[in-house]
């Protein structure tokens, strides 16, 4: 199974400069042997989706509603999104849970519709600080596997990805240092195993937090870690390609 590299642009660029940064990558990243995703902003999306049409390079979203369509000012609809071509969405980002109160219930919904459109949910979680430190990290994220996928079934083991991501190492965090590999595999073995319990499937993981091309390469190599979510490093051409080479 092919690793998967997650480029999470947030709301950090503008139209212009997200359109640079995916040309840049179509012409630098040719001999990654992962499978590369870039989730730029909504807007961005729209002029990107023809620019990644029959290439290496798969378009992902940030976000998408609850419901296919109906009366929510302001949503997307993943209904939309597969018309663009988007074959992910990052559901469930502490960033959503944090400034727009998400809670699992929403997230829960949002995977529903999601699969229903046959785009692959990856359900970002990850434990706060607090919960690290008084050895809850374990119990926190099971109990959050299984709120957020309650219900939930899958036909097929790719149908949808786990991001593990603990909130105080993701960089734009004020507290923010990169957990050790070796400690991110233990946790991510851990969430395998109660995913796969949940879903009756093998799913992949993937890291996520202050990863950059220094530490990429450990994150990689361990066993239980499929893949990376990127956020800063992935706006970076020269960084982001060396992850992707790895
Ligand atoms: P970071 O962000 O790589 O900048 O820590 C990761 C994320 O928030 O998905």
């Amino acid at each position: 199974m092919k690793k998967m590299i997650v480029a999470n642009w947030k709301m950090q660029l503008n139209i212009k400069d997200s359109l640079s940064l995916t040309k840049k990558m179509l012409q630098q990243l040719k001999f990654s042997s992962a499978q590369i995703v870039i989730c730029p902003d909504y807007l961005s999306l729209v002029l990107i989706s023809p620019l990644l049409k029959k290439t290496f390079i798969a378009l992902g979203a940030q976000d998408s509603a609850v419901a296919e369509f109906g009366a929510y000012t302001g949503e997307i609809s993943a209904v939309n999104l597969r018309q663009l071509g988007v074959k992910y969405v990052i559901l469930g980002h502490s960033e959503r849970r944090n400034h727009l109160h998400e809670n699992s219930a929403i997230i829960n919904a949002k995977i529903r519709v999601a699969l229903s459109q046959g785009i692959i949910p990856i359900l970002c979680i990850g434990e706060k600080l607090t919960e690290r430190n008084n050895g809850e990290a374990e119990s926190y994220l099971n109990s959050e596997l299984h709120r957020a996928l309650k219900g939930i079934k899958i036909k097929r083991a790719r149908d949808l990805i786990i991001a593990y991501e603990p909130i105080w190492a993701i960089s734009t965090n004020h507290a923010a240092r990169p957990i050790l590999a070796s400690e991110a595999d233990r946790i991510q073995t851990f969430i395998k195993k109660k995913a796969q319990r949940i879903l009756k499937k093998k799913i992949a993981v993937l890291y996520g937090g202050s990863v950059n091309d220094q530490n990429a390469a450990d994150f990689l190599a361990q066993k239980n870690i499929d893949g990376l979510l990127i956020g800063a490093a992935a706006l970076q051409i020269k960084e982001f390609s060396s992850i992707c080479s790895i």
